[in-house]
């Protein structure tokens, strides 16, 4: 949700903080603007995407060496120019882009209003600075006290960075609840939500803690928390590629990222799985697997495609370590007054390792004694910063907001975490596990298999691109792989879509069933398949139009369907990380055939740091 950028250096600083929103555009879309040091602090912002902001700009002189901008995802006041950061102070003399909510807002205003104030936008951002600037005056101190003590007083998350026409070279940065990463360059510093803006320039970065102030003065940079105590910034270097964060000639980031999957599958394993020796290792879990082994119950929180990975854990856990699972919306879990003991072990999964409501349910189960173990894809961000072990999932920037690789390098940790305890408790046989092993090895090139689909895939969303309903139906491994593609279609396409476990289907979507219902079955050859083919036969005989996804050379199932998408065998617990394939492609071209932004949908954002 919102994405900062701040520059103060040789460089001309718009240039690189356009380039770094475009980046963290992902974040939020909205509106954008960007606050210059050109003659005077200058605000210029923009309702819509980066690119309109950047045409505004045109032949406007703006040379600078510092600055810094944002790309908004509305939560206080509607997305229009107003409501745009950067903001401005009551004396203009002040400005600031924030990431985050400011929950006593209204009270400051109040109180602020009650003082004179009057406010040009509807944000919660702009109640900020001016209350900075009102202790600024009142207190006749620095800035960087008065940004300190507002701190101290405000209720909520915020990422922040102020500038101040009175000290053109000074950039304060703070954070608590939402991300801020320093790049460290040669006489030169960077500010970013993520560090995909900074690695062009460098790989030296500072991940802000919460609770702690970033002054950046005349080319010095010094660290303090809110109680004023300095600290040594410790310097990291960050692992990035920039053709990672680059679409690399595919036409969107979504198709560049579903085709990366034998890669990101692949990458997941290297190092921690070699199934000729029967080696299988996560370095993060070493310290905890005791915990996992003995755990009394497992609970897994998450959200959006993330919980749907949980779904399929929640599978392969009890099948392989006999353990209870139970996986949980976190905004869900958060909220209610859940039963968690000490023997329990909760499972995060994130690809952000930022959702707020994930972080939040994490802080609780914490409070209540319980093991926490993260799996996130973002080095270095919250969540894995608030567990207390956990494994990357390391399938590389994933910037399309429809998540896909992550989806399947959270399944593939997620196995091998299973499997690792399982096989320590002796709940799996040696033989069993063996098995997963090789066949976990083989999912790459069964991915590649499956993309080779791609141009078949194509045509069926070709014929169905101007359907307004959808039903995936899967079974055992395969309903939450329903669920997500279903998720997959309404996100990118607008198409609203329903998945469900096949067999509820007679318990009410069958109302919905008629020759204008296309309805995409999972259903491969496994346990179930027998059981599906009945709900596939129900469908037909209410004259629903069927996708198949298939296991390659079944005869039975293409002459009950108007389509069939081939993939290859796989054993059945490991199936959702082929079978899904399919479904993200449909949803990609369904989206592109219908002109929707398929990297940036409407209304969403890929990293949901607000509740
Ligand atoms: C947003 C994204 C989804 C993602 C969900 C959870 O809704 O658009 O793609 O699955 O957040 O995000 P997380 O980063 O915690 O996995």
């Amino acid at each position: 949700m919102c994405g900062i950028v701040a520059y103060l250096g040789p460089r001309q600083a718009q240039e690189v903080i356009i380039k770094g929103l475009k980046r963290l555009e992902y974040r939020g879309y909205d509106s954008a603007g960007i606050a210059l040091m050109n003659g005077g602090l200058n605000v210029y912002k923009k309702k819509g995407k980066v690119s309109e902001l950047e045409s505004t700009l045109k032949g406007l002189n703006l040379e600078s060496h510092i600055g810094m901008g944002h790309t908004r995802w509305a939560t206080h006041g509607e997305p229009n120019d107003g409501n745009a950061h950067p903001h401005y102070s009551a004396t203009k003399k002040l400005a600031i882009i924030h990431n985050g909510i400011i929950e006593n807002y209204s009270a400051l205003k109040q109180d602020l209003i009650s003082k004179g104030h009057s406010f040009q936008s509807d944000t919660d951002t702009e109640v900020f600075i001016h209350f900075i600037e009102d202790i600024k005056e009142k207190e006749q101190c620095a800035l960087e006290e008065a940004v300190r003590l507002a701190l101290t007083k405000v209720v909520g998350a915020y990422a922040i960075v102020v500038m101040s026409l009175e000290e053109p070279n000074l950039l304060i940065a703070a954070r608590k609840g939402s991300p801020l990463v320093i790049g460290v360059g040669k006489d030169e510093f960077f500010m970013a939500s993520d560090a995909t803006p900074i690695i062009e320039y460098t790989n030296e970065v500072i991940y802000l803690n919460d609770q702690e102030i970033a002054v950046i003065r005349d080319n010095k940079l010094s660290i303090k928390d809110t109680s004023n105590l300095p600290l040594t910034p410790y310097v990291q270097i960050v692992d990035m590629e920039l053709e990672a964060i680059e679409k690399g000639g595919y036409e969107h980031f979504m198709l560049k990222e579903i085709f990366e999957q034998p890669r990101s599958i692949m990458d997941c394993m290297r190092g921690r799985l070699d199934s000729a020796s029967g080696r299988l290792v996560l370095g993060g879990l070493r310290d905890y697997v005791n915990a996992l082994v003995n755990a009394d119950r497992i609970v897994i929180i998450a959200c959006g495609t993330s919980w749907h990975a949980g779904l399929v854990a929640e599978y392969f856990f009890e099948e392989t370590c006999r353990i209870p699972v139970e996986v949980e919306y976190a905004s869900e879990f958060r909220y209610r007054n859940p039963v968690i003991h000490e023997g329990d072990v909760v499972i995060a999964i994130s690809q952000s390792g930022e959702t707020a409501d994930t972080l939040a349910a994490i802080e609780l189960a914490k409070s209540k004694g319980a093991i926490i173990f993260g799996v996130c894809n973002v080095v270095g961000s919250s969540i894995p910063r608030a567990t207390h072990a956990g494994a990357y999932t390391h399938a590389g920037p994933e910037i399309g907001v429809a998540s896909t690789k992550a989806f399947t390098a959270q399944l593939t940790v997620l196995y091998m975490i299973a499997l690792i305890v399982a096989h320590k408790k002796g709940s799996i046989s040696e033989q069993n596990y063996r098995e997963l092993l090789v066949e976990l090895e083989n999912i790459p090139g069964k991915v590649e298999t499956v993309l080779a689909h791609d141009p078949q895939i194509l045509q069926i969303a070709e014929t169905f691109k101007d359907s307004t309903n959808f039903l995936y139906l899967g079974r055992g491994y395969n309903f939450p792989v329903a669920l997500e593609g279903a998720l997959k279609l309404k996100e990118i396409s607008y198409i609203h879509a329903e998945g469900y476990p096949a067999a509820e289907m007679k318990h009410g979507p069958i109302a919905l069933i008629d020759e204008e219902m296309p309805v995409v079955f999972i259903a491969t050859k496994d346990s179930s398949y027998e059981k599906i083919i009945s709900n596939i036969q129900e469908v037909k005989a209410r004259k629903g139009k069927v996708i198949s996804v298939i296991t390659e050379g079944d005869t039975h199932i293409p002459k009950m369907s108007e389509y069939v998408i081939e993939i290859p065998a796989t054993l059945e617990p490991l199936t959702p990380l082929i079978s899904v394939i399919p479904l993200q492609l449909l949803s990609y071209h369904m989206a592109v055939l219908r002109g929707c932004n398929v990297d940036q949908p409407r209304n969403l954002a890929k990293s949901v740091t607000v509740e």
